[in-house]
Parts: structure tokens; C-alpha cells; sequence
């Protein structure tokens, strides 16, 4: 986790560096401690000042000033560091870095360090598509350098094109990522339900509803980042499956009902995300439904409830969780679910908020577990609430196996 980890924060002189600050604030938030570096050339676009309030910690911008309250010379930033991140990286500071040059403080910690780097380019289109960055930037990369793509899009040049650095959210993401314990639910099946289904009318017609799938495809990633043989079975989505992840595709509840338990008995840890039709039409045309009477009554039959029966069949070493969307009621209705479909955690989110639920990228959630714990969390982008849920039901697992 990246709690309390020494991050190297680089930060070099491209129109860009004002959203360093943000960069820094979010990975402090986070529980990272930060110690930002600049280039000279940064400090003619933000202040030293900014970063050392932000951090609460000195700011390196030259190798010849005085020593502050604790040795910053650049062999103990150097070993200090467990991750340095470069944003934004000039295309000056990419090649200097490809060629060993270390005549600044930044680039000489560069040189010095064994830590892992992460760059993330930002410049004008022209200057990053010029083959001579381009040759640097592979350089770095065929060196382990992590490259944090730029995004494309208007820069402040007055142009169009690559070069962006991509929001300061994304990118302490992807540092986030990298201090996950990659290995701490390996050996561990987990199976994962995500999006909504289609219950057809007639060939061309369903009944479905808004789920994205965002939350359930968010959970598979966070299973699969920390080693997880991930199964997700999936309604219909827009969105592109995690890599490395098995993925069922089908469209009604009662093909999710039959890929579910066909997986469940080897699984260890079920996470059933996916937002599933109560009610399947009774009667489905075969042809296209002709628009002619007045009125048409569709019969609804009752669909069979998933998670109840994974309940019924869960075996003791197996962790079943559940999600709750209400628009009322909604810890009562979330409580109740939770004991009658023995259930080991609820996730109760009120889709009725805004920012939370169907197709948003944050949501806003009680996860509730069986001894009435309730883990309130602030909203937060649903990548993150994944984490959350996929270690709490790891550690379920792991009180379970204990006895
Ligand atoms: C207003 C302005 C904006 C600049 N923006 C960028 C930029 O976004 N990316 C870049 O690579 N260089 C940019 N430069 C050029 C760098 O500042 C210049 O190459 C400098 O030597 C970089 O030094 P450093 O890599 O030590 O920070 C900009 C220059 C100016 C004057």
C-alpha cells in the first residue's frame, strides 16, 4: 500500500508543472509522504513555496543551497525514495535522463537512485512526436522506466494533439497501482457478477436497466492487481474487460444464474455486483412485435434469485457479497438482504444521490458486514471503493479459514 512510502516528486519546467501541485496534494492524501525536486525551470512556473506547504516538506531546487532541517543532498533523496514520479517531464529532462547527463539536482537523484521512476511526458505535440523524444522515451522504457502516457487533446501551445498530461487523479492512480500487494489473494478464486441483463421481448426488444458495469469490472481489476484467479461474468457492457481476467459474456439473468453456479463450487470469494432483471417476460416473440393494438401486456415471471441460492449453498470457507441499490429505506432494505440471503457484506449504495450509482465513475457506500460492522466511506472513484471491498472480503475469508 502506499501508505507512508517516500515519494520522489520531479517536477520540471513545461506549462504543465501548476498541476504537480495537485499531483502532490492528492498523493499526500493518500498517505503518501512527498518530497518534490524542481528543476529551475520549474520554479519560473510554480513557487517552491506551494509544494512545501503542500507536503510539509522541504523542496529541493538546487544541489548548492544550504541544507535545510534534514540531509537533502542527492544520494539520500536517492535512497529515500521508494517510487519517483516525473510529472511533468519536459522532453529536456527525458533526454537528459536517456543520456546519463546529471547536472542538476533532479537529474543527478535521477542517476542515483534504484528506486522505480515513473515519467509522464507533457509537451507540444511537434516536440513529442519528434523521433529524437520518441528514441528517448523508448530508451527509458527498454530501461524499466514506466512511461505514464500523455492524453491527447487541446494544449495550452493553441494546438490539438498528444501531449497532455493526463489528470493528476489518473496519474496517482497508476502510482497507487504499483505499491498494491500483488500476491496477497494469490491461490484465490474469485468470481465476480458485473453490469445489467437483457430480458428479450421479441428478437429486437428487451427489458433492461442503466447498470455500466463500472463497479463490477472496477472489483475484477482489483482482484485480478493483487493475484486472483478473477471470473467475471458479465451482462452486457461497453466496457473492455480487465486483461487477465476470464470473462463470461451473456445477456439474461437466467444465463447468469447457470454460468454462476457452474462456477461457485471451487470459488473462494463471489462478489455479485451485476444489476439483475427481477422479472423475465413469460411469453418472448419470436418474430419483431408489430406495432398494431392499443395496448400490449407483457407478463412478467419472477427470475430466479441468484444470491439467494449462493447463499443457500455457500460452504464455510466461502465469502458471498452482496450489493444493495436502493432509493429509499436504504440500510433497512440492505440489512435485511444481508441476513436473508446469508450474506457475509452488503455494499448498500443509494443510487438516488448524485455522483453515485448507475453509470457514474464514483459512487457513495455503507459496506455492512454480518456482525453489523458498517464501513461508511466518503465518495470515492469506484476503482477505489473496489479495493476497499476486495480486501475486506479477503479478509473475511481469512477469519473464516482461521475458524
Ligand atoms: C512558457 C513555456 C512553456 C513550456 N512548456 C513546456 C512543456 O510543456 N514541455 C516541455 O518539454 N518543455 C516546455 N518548455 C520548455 C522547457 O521549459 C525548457 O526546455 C527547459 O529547458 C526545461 O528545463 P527542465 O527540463 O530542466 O525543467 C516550455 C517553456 C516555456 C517558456
Amino acid at each position: 500500500m502506499i501508505k507512508d512510502k517516500n515519494i520522489v516528486l520531479g517536477v520540471t519546467g513545461g506549462i504543465a508543472a501548476y498541476k504537480a501541485v495537485e499531483i502532490a496534494s492528492r498523493l499526500r492524501k493518500v498517505g503518501a509522504k512527498v518530497h518534490v525536486v524542481m528543476t529551475k525551470a520549474a520554479t519560473s512556473f510554480v513557487t517552491e513555496l506551494t509544494f512545501r506547504e503542500i507536503t510539509g516538506n522541504p523542496v529541493t531546487t538546487t544541489m548548492w543551497g544550504e541544507v535545510a532541517n534534514w540531509n537533502v543532498e542527492h544520494i539520500a533523496l536517492a535512497k529515500l525514495a521508494d517510487l519517483v514520479l516525473i510529472a511533468p517531464a519536459t522532453a529536456n529532462v527525458i533526454a537528459k535522463a536517456a543520456n546519463g547527463i546529471a547536472d542538476d539536482m533532479l537529474t543527478t537523484m535521477l542517476l542515483a537512485t534504484k528506486a522505480p521512476v515513473y515519467f509522464a511526458p507533457a509537451m507540444n505535440t511537434n516536440m513529442l512526436e519528434n523521433p529524437v523524444t520518441q528514441e528517448n522515451i523508448r530508451k527509458l522504457e527498454s530501461l524499466g522506466w514506466h512511461q505514464i502516457e500523455p492524453d491527447s487533446g487541446y494544449l495550452a501551445c493553441g494546438v490539438s494533439g498528444a501531449g497532455r498530461l493526463p489528470e493528476p487523479s489518473a496519474i496517482v492512480e497508476r502510482i497507487e497501482d504499483h505499491f498494491i500487494d500483488s500476491d496477497s489473494m494469490k491461490g484465490l478464486k474469485v468470481l465476480v457478477t458485473a453490469a445489467g441483463t437483457y430480458e428479450p421481448i421479441d428478437p429486437v426488444r428487451y427489458i433492461g436497466n442503466r447498470s455500466s458495469g463500472k463497479m463490477g469490472y472496477a472489483v475484477a481489476e482489483a482482484a485480478r492487481n493483487r493475484g486472483a484467479e478473477v471470473v467475471l461474468v458479465s451482462g452486457p457492457s461497453a466496457l473492455k474487460p480487465p486483461a487477465g481476467v476470464r470473462i463470461i459474456k451473456l445477456e439474461s439473468a437466467c444465463d447468469m444464474r447457470d454460468a454462476v453456479l457452474a462456477e461457485y463450487p471451487d470459488t473462494d470469494i463471489v462478489i455479485k455486483a451485476a444489476a439483475v432483471a427481477d422479472y423475465r417476460v413469460r411469453n418472448v416473440a419470436e418474430n419483431k412485435i408489430k406495432k398494431k393494438d392499443e395496448e400490449l401486456v407483457l407478463v412478467l415471471d419472477k427470475n430466479p434469485d441468484i444470491l439467494k441460492e449462493l447463499g443457500q449453498l455457500k460452504k464455510p470457507n466461502q465469502v458471498l457479497v452482496g450489493f444493495a441499490a436502493e432509493t429509499r429505506n436504504l440500510m433497512e432494505y440492505a440489512q435485511e438482504k444481508l441476513q436473508k440471503k446469508n450474506l457475509d457484506m452488503i455494499v448498500a449504495n443509494d443510487v438516488s444521490k448524485p455522483g453515485a450509482g448507475f453509470n457514474t465513475d464514483t459512487n457513495l457506500v455503507k459496506i455492512i458486514t454480518r456482525d453489523s460492522d458498517v464501513k461508511e466511506l466518503p465518495m470515492m472513484d469506484k476503482k477505489r471503493i473496489a479495493e476497499v471491498i476486495v480486501d475486506m472480503a479477503k479478509e473475511k475469508l481469512q477469519e473464516k479459514c482461521r475458524g
